[in-house]
C-alpha cells in the first residue's frame, strides 16, 4: 500500500478510516507503522541552520505526525492549513490570543466557556486589550462585534452546552475584518470541522475526547493563515509550552481510536439524556442531541456529532454530592471525554454561573445498558 497518510486517501474515506491512518509516515520496510516517540533537546546540526529540526523546544518528529493526523481531521484535504500542538488546551488558546491581540485591540470572548478564560480575560486586560463578552447562545455576539480583532467562540459551551451558530457569526465577524477561532474541544473534529465552517483558527483542548484516555494533557491550534499561524508558532518558541514527545506519541495512539470512542460515547449519551428526562428529580437537562434541546436546531447544521457530555441539575447540593457518592461505574473528577465515565458538581469549582445541584456527566465506553442501570440507581439511593 502506497497511500497512507490520511491525505493520501481516496476521497471519501470515512472518519474510521482517516482516524486510524490519520498522519502515518509512508511505510518503511521493517519499521514500525506508529514511529515511536523522538526524545531529544537537540538534533544533530552541523553547519547552518537549515532543515526541520534543529532544539527541542522547536519542533520534534513526533509532532510532525501528530500535527499532520490531526490537520487531516479538522480539515481533510485542504490546502494550506497548517496544525500546531501544544502541552494543554489552555496553552493553545493562550497562543492564539496573546499571538494575535496587541493594547488596544478588543476581543470577544464568550462569558459562559471554560472557567479558565476569566484568568485569561484578566491578563488580557494587564496588557491594554478591551476583552467583551457575550453569551455562546442567542447572538448576542452580533452587537459586540464593532471595531474587534478577534471573536472567540466555545461551542458547544462547557458546561452548559449551548451552541452557537459558527458560520453566521464568522460571516458577521469577517465582514467586519475581526479573525474567528472556535474551540472545538468538546465536539473534536469528528463532530466539527470549524475551518470548513468559515473560521481561521480551529484551537481545542486535546486533554479531553481526542486523546480520551486521561492521561494525557495536550492541546492544539489549527489555522489556515500561514501569517496569522506564524505567530502562533512564534509564540509557542517564546513561552516554550511544548507537548512532550511521548504525550504527543500517546495523542497519536489514540487517534486511531477516535470514531470508535466517540461514536461509542456520543450514542451512550444520547441514550442517558433520554433516560434522564424521564426523572423527576432531573431539571435543567441539556444534550444538544436531544431533538428538543434549546442547542439541537443549530446544532444540527453545523455539527456531525454531538458530544459525549450531559448536564442536569440535581434539586440541592447535599443530593448531587449523594448521587456522586452512589455511583460505582463513574468516577466523581473533572474533565470529560475519557473512555470512563466520570461527573462532578460543577459549583464545586465556583468559576461556572451554574445550579448548585449541577451535574457535568461525562459519557465513557461501557456498556450504555449498565451504564445507565448505575445512574438510575444512583439517582434512587441519592432520594433517601
Ligand atoms: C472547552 C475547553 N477548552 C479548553 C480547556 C483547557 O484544556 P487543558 O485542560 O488541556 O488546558 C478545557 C478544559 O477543561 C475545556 O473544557
Amino acid at each position: 500500500m502506497s497511500a497512507t497518510s490520511g491525505q493520501g486517501l481516496p476521497g471519501g474515506s470515512g472518519d474510521g478510516t482517516r482516524a486510524v491512518r490519520a498522519g502515518l509516515p509512508e511505510p518503511v520496510r521493517h519499521e514500525p507503522t506508529l514511529p515511536g516517540p523522538v526524545f531529544a533537546a537537540h538534533f544533530h546540526l552541523p553547519g547552518e541552520v537549515t532543515g526541520p529540526y534543529s532544539y527541542g523546544r522547536d519542533d520534534n518528529p513526533t509532532w510532525t505526525l501528530l500535527e499532520r493526523a490531526i490537520g487531516e481531521l479538522e480539515a481533510p484535504g485542504r490546502e494550506g492549513v497548517e496544525t500546531l500542538v501544544f502541552a494543554s488546551g489552555m496553552a493553545a488558546i493562550s497562543s492564539v490570543l496573546f499571538s494575535q491581540l496587541r493594547a488596544g485591540d478588543a476581543v470577544v470572548l464568550p462569558d459562559d466557556g471554560y472557567q479558565a478564560l476569566p484568568l485569561v480575560r484578566t491578563q488580557l486586560e494587564a496588557y491594554g486589550i478591551e476583552v467583551r463578552t457575550a453569551p455562546t447562545a442567542g447572538d448576542a455576539q452580533l452587537d459586540v462585534l464593532d471595531g474587534a480583532k478577534l471573536l472567540w467562540m466555545e461551542t458547544p459551551s462547557n458546561p452548559g452546552l449551548d451552541v452557537c451558530d459558527i458560520r453566521r457569526l464568522t460571516e458577521a465577524a469577517h465582514a467586519r475584518g475581526a479573525l474567528v477561532a472556535v474551540d472545538n474541544t468538546l465536539a473534536t473534529p469528528l463532530g466539527q470541522r470549524p475551518l470548513e465552517l468559515g473560521a481561521d483558527f480551529s484551537v481545542a483542548s486535546g486533554t479531553k475526547q481526542l486523546t480520551g484516555h486521561g492521561d494525557v494533557l495536550l492541546g492544539y491550534v489549527t489555522g489556515r493563515d500561514a501569517e496569522a499561524m506564524a505567530a502562533v508558532r512564534r509564540w509557542r518558541k517564546i513561552v516554550g509550552a511544548i507537548a512532550g514527545p511521548m504525550e504527543a506519541w500517546l495523542a497519536h495512539r489514540s487517534i486511531a481510536t477516535l470514531q470508535l470512542r466517540v461514536d461509542r460515547q456520543n450514542a451512550t449519551a444520547l441514550v442517558l439524556a433520554e433516560a434522564l428526562r424521564g426523572r423527576p428529580e432531573v431539571t435543567g437537562l441539556r444534550y444538544p442531541g436531544l431533538a428538543d434541546d434549546p442547542s439541537h436546531k443549530v446544532a444540527s447544521q453545523q455539527m456531525r456529532r454531538y458530544g459525549c457530555v450531559v448536564s442536569f441539575t440535581l434539586p440541592t447540593r447535599a443530593r448531587a454530592d449523594r448521587f456522586l457518592d452512589a455511583l460505582r461505574l463513574v468516577d466523581d473528577a473533572t474533565s470529560f471525554g475519557g473512555v470512563r465515565s466520570t461527573a462532578e458538581r460543577r459549583g464545586r469549582w465556583g468559576g461556572d454561573a451554574v445550579p448548585d445541584g449541577f451535574i457535568r456527566f461525562s459519557v465513557g465506553a461501557e456498556d450504555p445498558e449498565d451504564l445507565v442501570a448505575d445512574v438510575l440507581r444512583a439517582l434512587d439511593e441519592s432520594s433517601r
